[in-house]
């Protein structure tokens, strides 16, 4: 064996088990692995999960918030501004650099695999080239899949199907599109039709910036689930944002949500992103922004979680833990029922897994031992604490570890150790 994982908490049990891993796999799971190893920890019934995805960042712009300038009206129009000027002083290295620090802080916190936008609205391509090199440098430590995410728009940027097509050729693993950018409803329908185009003749995926407005008139989603049904592209296909859903009436929403599950395809909410970035033009009530997650996964949709940004011009905070995402995300969209906590963190694991096509995922015999060991010893303590990831495996090999904090309180003469998740 290469590793013994001893006295493990999965979620759905009480007991303790042993995990064997072997050529970075999942060799054995057994309430107590008799066969002794040279490499073994000791979990102390710490929670073990299959490792967090997360299926939408932009890496390109992680850690540029406040250059040049702070996004102060907080607006997605402003953000998209401030990074077209930012853009203009993007290196490789620079790119490279910022690029690396954010995945180094995901995998820290027990993100293993990773779906990030890289923007192709650029002549250079010298983000698209950082994030190649990215991509093959970590691989022992991340899987990164890129998207060609037109960020300015295809039709209205200056020969933006050339440059999405070029970007496919220069090795990126997904066509993206924003559709609700582009001047006029019918160039996002043609952008759609582009998208679609350029996936079948490359054979990539694609992850649309869907309908990422308050404006209950943008549709987009439905003709991408049109085209993930005729393109026979469903469980290829993911749509990010659908914050418009939000606003449609109820009789819309309901057909659509009925297509969306009839489509197979995945959508990804980005609570931290939109729970900052929607609304802002609403006086009182000042609507949530964030898509219809808990209808669409009743209707059986795959919906996951994204972090979107970290410290970019759309949202100046996040650290990259999809935590701390779902975190958000189970208070805008009020999943705080039992039954509900369990979905939230469903949506980080499995489900993200599945909206990033990741195979053999999960805890059971035969599966990538991709796992992520949390400071929590109840499941409902890693939602509540969102607490640090102990230790981080990929392939079977440990790619990160942190320290179990335990606070000193005083009181008098007295001192006392606590840990927030060993409770009375
Ligand atoms: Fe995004």
């Amino acid at each position: 064996m290469d590793l013994i994982l001893r006295n493990c908490l999965l979620r759905n049990t009480k007991s303790f088990v042993d995990i064997a891993i072997k050529n970075g796999v999942i060799e054995l799971i057994e309430p107590k692995i008799k066969e002794k190893n040279d490499k073994e920890l000791d979990l102390a019934g710490a929670i073990v999960l299959p490792a967090f995805s997360d299926p939408h960042v932009h890496l390109d712009a992680v850690l540029t918030a406040g250059h040049p300038r702070h996004n102060e009206s907080g607006t997605l129009l402003e953000g998209i501004q401030i990074w077209s000027e930012r853009k203009k002083e993007l290196t490789f290295e620079d790119v490279y650099q910022r690029a690396a620090q954010a995945i180094k802080w995901s995998v820290a916190q027990g993100t293993i695999n990773i779906r990030t936008h890289v923007d192709t609205c650029d002549e250079s391509f010298v983000a698209l080239r950082a994030l190649l090199k990215i991509k093959e440098d970590f691989k022992n430590f991340a899987n990164i899949q890129i998207v060609a995410f037109p960020q300015e728009g295809v039709l209205c940027f200056p020969r933006g199907v050339e440059l999405l097509e070029e970007s496919l050729k220069l090795g990126a693993d997904c066509v993206g599109g924003i559709p609700h950018f582009e001047w006029t409803r019918e160039d996002g329908i043609r952008q759609l039709e582009i998208v679609f185009e350029l996936a079948a003749k490359y054979d990539r995926k694609i992850d649309i910036h869907c309908d990422e407005t308050d404006d209950e008139e943008s549709r987009f989603l439905e003709h991408v689930c049109a085209l993930a049904i005729r393109y026979n592209f469903g469980e290829k296909t993911l749509a990010g944002h659908t914050t418009a859903m939000h606003s449609y009436n109820n009789a819309y929403a309901f057909k659509l949500i009925r297509l969306v599950a009839h489509s197979g395809i995945s959508v990804i909410a980005n609570p931290l992103d939109n729970a900052i970035l929607q609304g802002r033009f609403d006086t009182y009530p000042k609507r949530r922004g964030l898509t219809r997650v808990k209808e669409l996964l009743s209707a059986g949709v795959n919906v996951g979680i994204g972090h979107d940004s970290i410290m970019d011009p759309w949202y100046p905070l996040g650290r990259g833990q999809m935590l701390q995402a779902a975190f958000v995300l189970l208070h805008m969209c009020q999943m705080s029922g039992r039954s509900e906590q369990t979905s939230v963190l469903d949506m980080i694991t499995y489900n993200n897994a599945k909206a990033l096509n990741i195979n053999n995922y999960g805890i059971a015999q035969g599966n990538i031992a991709d796992l992520v060991v949390l400071d929590a010893y109840d499941e409902f303590d890693v939602l509540r604490l969102m607490p640090q990831a102990l230790w981080v495996i990929k392939n079977g090999k440990i790619v990160a570890q942190t320290p179990c904090l335990e606070t000193k309180v005083y009181f008098g003469d007295e001192k006392e150790n606590i840990h927030f998740s060993k409770k009375l």
